[in-house]
């Protein structure tokens, strides 16, 4: 009883959130602001957008509704389905095949992959196929999404012809079609933050867990199943049902850049509620918890190019695997520009 209070009181509050806002997502919607607004990739820096926030406007998907062969229509809006619903899909009970964890691709990627700054697929389409230096090659979009059907969803595979792998990429090329090749979309992927100067914390992280997570993720971080099992209503941010250690969000960096803009549910990176350091801290936290680890021998065939934050060694620097998973990262930083 008092289990479900909490999961109600959790609810409203999310849709009170939700509600304030929602000035932000039917501007985001409207179809006719459907001019993708890019930047080439060179000139784009994050920097420029921090500076000039409020002159921008960003990237918004190219409707669905716009597409007039009814087959592909279909096909498109199966994908966004199986982005927004993908554990009654693919899920532990899901109808087609039962190969990931029971997350669902938008619980990372907002709004089906089409809300700024919160993990969209925006320069997807403009960008793939691109070199990845994690698997050191030349990376299509039917990869990428294996990957995060792999890690993300600590899951397995999908074959690349099969109905669904077909309609999830179809979406993700549709939704950025009026991004140019080769450009990047404002407002696309995570906003850049700063780094601390110190270490981040993961017992200052707890304390922020408490008071602004954990009403929706559950103080055991598994979050809260729906009534019939097949999805969450707040997903799990650790434990056996959550991302590998492979994950793109086992990264403290993506980790924090998500939740700063994104997090308690409802926030936008217009108004942010945590501070960079809460931000950072719950970040240490959460990645600090147990999780399922991933073996990827094959990851980062050139350690040069590991990301700082890269939680596991062998590194070409000599900063120990501690400093470079929860920092201080500025003198990281530095020594690879010398
Ligand atoms: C647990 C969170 C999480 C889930 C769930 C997740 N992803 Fe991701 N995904 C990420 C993160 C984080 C990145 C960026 C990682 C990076 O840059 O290292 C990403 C990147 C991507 C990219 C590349 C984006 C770009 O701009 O290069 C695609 C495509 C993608 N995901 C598709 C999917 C699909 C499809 C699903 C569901 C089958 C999914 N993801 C589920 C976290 C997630
Ligand atoms: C009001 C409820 C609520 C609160 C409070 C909340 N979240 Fe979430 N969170 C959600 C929901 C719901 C989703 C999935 C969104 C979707 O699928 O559209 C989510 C998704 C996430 C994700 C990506 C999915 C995953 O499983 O990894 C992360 C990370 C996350 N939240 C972290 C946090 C952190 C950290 C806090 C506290 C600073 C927080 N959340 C507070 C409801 C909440």
């Amino acid at each position: 009883m008092k289990y479900r209070i909490i999961v109600l009181v959790a609810f409203l509050l999310s849709l009170t959130l939700i509600i304030c806002n929602t000035n932000n997502i039917v501007r985001w919607f409207n179809p006719e602001n459907n001019k993708a607004k890019t930047t080439s990739f060179s000139e784009s820096s994050s920097t420029k957008e921090n500076t000039t926030e409020t002159a921008i406007a960003y990237w918004q998907p190219k409707p669905v509704n716009l597409i007039t062969n009814r087959t592909l229509k279909e096909q498109v809006n199966y994908g966004k389905e199986l982005i927004a619903h993908t554990a009654k899909y693919l899920g532990p009970n899901g109808t087609v095949l039962q190969i990931t964890n029971g997350q669902n691709c938008q619980n990372c990627h907002l709004q089906a992959g089409t809300l700024v700054f919160a993990n969209n697929y925006g320069s997807v389409a403009s960008s793939y196929p691109k070199f990845r230096a994690r698997s050191g090659r030349l990376e299509n979009i039917y990869k990428r999404v294996n990957d995060c059907l792999e890690r993300s969803l600590n899951g397995k595979a999908l074959d690349t012809t099969s109905k669904e792998m077909q309609a999830i990429v179809a979406y993700i090329n549709h939704i950025g079609s009026n991004v140019p090749k080769g450009q990047h979309a404002a407002g696309s992927g995570l906003k850049d933050m700063a780094y601390l100067k110190r270490a981040a914390d993961p017992i200052k992280g707890k304390a922020v867990y408490v008071t602004k997570c954990q009403s929706c993720h559950q103080a055991n971080g598994e979050g809260v199943l729906q009534p019939d099992k097949v999805e969450y209503s707040f997903p799990p941010l650790w434990g056996k049902h959550s991302f590998n250690d492979g994950a793109g969000l086992y990264r403290i960096s993506n980790f924090a850049k998500y939740i700063k803009y994104n997090m308690p549910l409802g926030v936008t990176h217009e108004n942010p509620q945590l501070s960079d350091e809460e931000a950072w801290d719950v970040s240490a936290y959460v990645i600090t918890q147990s999780r399922p680890h991933l073996e990827v021998p094959n990851d980062w065939p050139d350690i040069a190019k590991k990301p700082i934050d890269y939680p596991f060694g062998p590194y070409a620097d000599a900063f120990s695997q501690k400093q470079h998973k929860y920092g201080p990262f500025n003198p990281i930083v530095s020594s690879t520009k010398k």
